[in-house]
């Protein structure tokens, strides 16, 4: 295994299609103090149109091999990906979050502080996720209602959910675009969100209605420190 250490940074880079020094000396890198970047992983991966744009991975970070990290990317401290995780272009990892293995962040996507992106989730374009989202193993969002894509001004239509601090979304749920998933919310795990949960609200089903509501003393989020 090849492995190349910066150790100004301690950080360890190896396989990128550029090396950390190259893209460093690019002004196309920036990582922060104590971040590990496994074998196998791909920095700075140009966009579709070839660009290359400044990647910002902050302190302390855990980035397993097999990740992609997309031009433009902002990771803040203490990130963790699992392994064969794609970060595309323009998206945004707030400090503490992990991304697991499998998963998906696309493009231009903000995630938020201490998200928790379980095993082989889609997190689709243009989707906001505040502090403190669950998003459950193989849950799938999505943001082209009509599926017209290579369709006159498609790239302008497409919606991503937005998914409130504290929200949770149970493996294998589907959200459909533009729904909004409320403040410590609950999606049951298979539902099919087709209309915006209201905060508090626990939704089952196929489509998701509410089965009950929660009190805002429930399942109180406990701080256990970083
Ligand atoms: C939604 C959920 C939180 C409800 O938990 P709960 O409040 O303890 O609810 P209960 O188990 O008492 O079930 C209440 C009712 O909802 C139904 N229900 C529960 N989960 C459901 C689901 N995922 N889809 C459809 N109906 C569901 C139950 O069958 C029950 O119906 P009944 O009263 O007719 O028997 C839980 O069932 C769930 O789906 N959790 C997600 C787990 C998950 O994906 N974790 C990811 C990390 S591993």
């Amino acid at each position: 295994m090849q492995v190349s250490r910066c150790p100004e940074r301690s950080t360890t880079v190896v396989g990128t299609s550029l090396t950390l020094d190259q893209l460093v000396a690019a002004g196309l890198l920036i990582v922060g103090a104590g971040t590990l970047i496994e074998a196998g992983v791909e920095i700075c991966h140009p966009t579709r149109a070839g660009e290359r744009r400044l990647v910002a991975i902050g302190a302390g970070c855990h980035i397993r091999s097999g990740t992609v990290v997309y031009s433009g990317v902002v990771l803040g401290d203490r990130v963790q990906t699992g392994h064969h995780v794609m970060i595309r272009e323009n998206a945004t990892v707030g400090s503490h979050s992990v991304v697991g293995t499998g998963a998906v962040v696309e493009f231009g996507t903000i995630v938020g502080e201490r998200v928790l992106i379980e095993t082989r989730a889609y997190v689709t374009a243009l989707m906001v996720v505040e502090d403190d989202v669950f998003i459950g193993p193989g849950v799938v969002t999505t943001n082209d209602r009509r599926m017209l894509w290579r369709r006159e001004g498609a790239g302008q239509r497409l919606v991503g959910p937005i998914l409130r601090a504290g929200a949770r979304i149970g493996g294998g749920a589907v959200l459909l675009p533009a729904v909004e998933v409320g403040t410590r919310s609950v999606v049951a795990a298979g539902a099919v969100v087709t209309h915006d949960v209201p905060a508090f609200a626990v939704v089952a089903g196929n489509p998701a209605r509410i089965i009950r509501m929660l009190s805002p003393d429930d399942e109180p989020v406990l701080d256990v420190g970083q």
